[in-house]
């Protein structure tokens, strides 16, 4: 399903289910620590997905560990994003040399729950949801803009180390599938050239909402 969202550079790699013969590293066991089932399953399923991305690159299978405040570590010259949610696992992962910074979210298609809108949509967001909301009412637009927020932020993160609130960047979604957002807030000093502009895809389908960001390397 991804795969058609993806510029050739992206490898990627999905499940809608957890194979059974999903397997973890030692350490990726270890630097899960105590968790309930489902936590594991998604653990690993997303970590098989991400081996199968990265061999899709021609690299061989690595530990993905988490690294600061949840980033995954990936491979020296890889960069990579995962999500997980119900039903639903997927990894993307590309050469640095051909693109800077990746981010992937899922949701599950549906509203989200009252009062949340409000916090994660800038008012001009809002309207735009509103506005694409009576158009086509078959895109629950508040969870897409949600779910591309999440994505902007795991392509900023790794680039810059730092936190960036649903405040921190303003999203226009579009109804031909693709949206554009601007990060607000200034890159920190010492990455001064993190990019601010992300362009991204999504796809509304399978009971899921889907929103990918690719930040090429020739990026200005
Ligand atoms: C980190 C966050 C984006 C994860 O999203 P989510 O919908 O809760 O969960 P998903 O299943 O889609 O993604 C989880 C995966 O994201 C990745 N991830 C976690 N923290 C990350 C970070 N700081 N940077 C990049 N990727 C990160 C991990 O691979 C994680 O899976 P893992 O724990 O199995 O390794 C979310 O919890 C969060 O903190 N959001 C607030 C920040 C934000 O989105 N701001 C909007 C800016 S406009």
């Amino acid at each position: 399903m991804i795969d058609q969202m993806l510029p050739p550079a992206v490898a990627a790699a999905e499940s809608f289910g957890d194979p059974p013969d999903a397997r973890l590293f030692p350490e990726e066991r270890a630097a899960l620590g105590e968790a309930g089932a489902a936590r594991r399953r998604e653990y690993t399923t997303v970590r098989h997905c991400a081996r199968r991305a990265i061999g899709a690159l021609g690299l061989p299978p690595v530990p993905i560990l988490p690294g600061v405040r949840g980033a995954p570590r990936w491979p020296d010259g890889v960069v990579g994003s995962m999500t997980h949610c119900a039903g639903y696992r997927a990894a993307v992962v590309a050469r640095d040399s051909a693109v800077r910074t990746l981010g992937i979210d899922a949701e599950p298609h549906e509203p989200l729950p009252d009062g949340v809108l409000g916090f994660v949509g800038l008012p001009e967001e809002r309207a735009r949801v509103a506005r694409l909301s009576r158009l086509e009412p078959r895109v629950c637009w508040d969870r897409l803009l949600f779910c591309t927020k999440e994505a902007v932020y795991k392509a900023w993160f790794p680039v810059t180390g730092s936190w960036l609130g649903f405040d921190g960047a303003r999203v226009s979604l579009r109804s031909d599938g693709t949206f554009h957002a601007r990060v607000l807030v200034a890159p920190p000093a010492e990455h001064p050239t993190a990019p601010r502009d992300f362009t991204g895809r999504w796809l509304a389908r399978e009971g899921l909402v889907v929103a990918c960001v690719v930040v090429p390397a020739s990026a200005p």
